[in-house]
């Protein structure tokens, strides 16, 4: 039955919650580079403490890997209380014990040792693509508060391990399926679920989180599941089949932190199977939306929002849920920004 249904799929297609350990009583600070600024909220640990004690820094980030951009602080970080490995996620802050530099991730990466982590960065990541600039970290000003609006969106590409040097080897045309059905070794990764812009690679969702995040100047929030989805894709369209078979609620990574300071909350997500992936359930379950805007955004093969219209209904029954959402389709979303500022206009959130 179920490689029917990937058969169909394919056929359609061819045409716990667990809280990192982020410091409460730390205050938001602020990397500011030529263009705005995004906030970091600090981690609790002895690293993230002393490289406060050094604020205010003016440091030049200089590209690392295609995946990182590294400077180097004035002092050595204490390590004394700090974890010695971690697994960075796009907008991680690190600090690489070996070489003495701080990372920051605009690439998602694997688990590694001597990387200790720092805080996490949220705001708009595409300020950070130039080879080099110069940034400077310092407390949040007074002006700076977060925004009302949260960009929570859920992206095959922050939920697999592929790097990607791995995605890019994967081949095929960008936007489009690539060739993955019919050879799954000599094309390991789709290219289905990623959007080239500039010199970035994004998932689909994720570009339009952006194109959202650009006009709204609202905080962005890439939902995540504790567990890797499969890197074959094949592999992932089975097991989302399977998870939304069962209803299963995949655990999440990390959660928003302050919720409450959100009235609107655009919501995104790629249509799996008709649906939501089952990730996004999780996340509208784990929070109370009563009394928010709460506005969705899909991109897809070909089926937009389809059944999961019906589930935000029943999920978001105590919010102001807007029917009117964006459905964007995969071949489209690198040329979408046009698309997203009309349907903001329409929503009159952007005048
Ligand atoms: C598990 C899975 C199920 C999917 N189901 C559908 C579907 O039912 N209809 C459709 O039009 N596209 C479907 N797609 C395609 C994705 O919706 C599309 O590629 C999307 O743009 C991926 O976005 P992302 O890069 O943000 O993950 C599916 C993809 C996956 C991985």
């Amino acid at each position: 039955m179920k490689k029917t249904l990937s058969l169909l799929l394919a056929l359609l297609l061819a045409a716990g919650l667990s809280l990192p350990a982020l410091a409460e009583n730390l205050p938001m600070l602020q990397l500011s580079v030529e263009g705005g600024s995004l906030t970091l909220t600090l981690e609790d640990n002895s690293a993230a403490r002393s490289l406060l004690s050094q604020l205010p820094l003016t440091l030049t980030f200089e590209d690392y890997n295609g995946t990182e951009k590294i400077a180097y602080p004035p002092e050595g970080l204490d390590l004394s209380d700090a974890p010695a490995s971690c697994d960075p996620d796009v907008g991680t802050l690190a600090y690489y014990a070996p070489w003495g530099n701080l990372c920051i991730f605009y690439q998602d990466f694997r688990y590694s040792d001597g990387l200790v982590p720092l805080g996490k960065l949220e705001g708009d990541m595409a300020l950070l693509t130039a080879g080099t600039f110069t940034a400077t970290l310092g407390e949040a000003t007074e002006n700076h508060t977060h925004s009302s609006t949260l960009i929570a969106y859920f992206t095959r590409l922050d939920n697999t391990e592929a790097t990607l040097d791995e995605i890019i080897a994967g081949g095929g045309p960008y936007g489009s399926l690539g060739n993955t059905w019919a050879d799954r070794d000599v094309d390991a990764i789709a290219s289905a679920s990623l959007t080239v812009m500039g010199d970035r690679v994004l998932g689909n969702t994720q570009a339009i989180a952006e194109m959202i995040q650009a006009e709204t100047g609202g905080d962005l929030f890439s939902i995540q599941t504790s567990q890797s989805y499969p890197v074959y894709y094949d592999d992932l369209i089975e097991q989302g089949a399977d998870e939304n078979g069962n209803e299963a609620r995949p655990p999440l990574k990390s959660s928003v932190a302050n919720m409450d300071q959100y009235d609107t909350v655009f919501l995104g997500f790629p249509d799996w199977w008709y649906d939501m992936p089952m990730a996004v359930c999780h996340f509208l379950e784990a929070y109370d939306f009563t009394g928010k805007t709460v506005i969705p955004f899909v991109t897809s093969a070909s089926s937009g929002f389809a059944g999961s219209t019906r589930r935000m209904q029943e999920l978001l029954a105590d919010a102001n849920f807007i029917e009117e959402g964006l459905e964007v389709r995969m071949y489209d979303v690198a040329n979408a920004q046009t698309k997203v500022h009309d349907w903001l206009v329409e929503l009159g959130i952007v005048p």
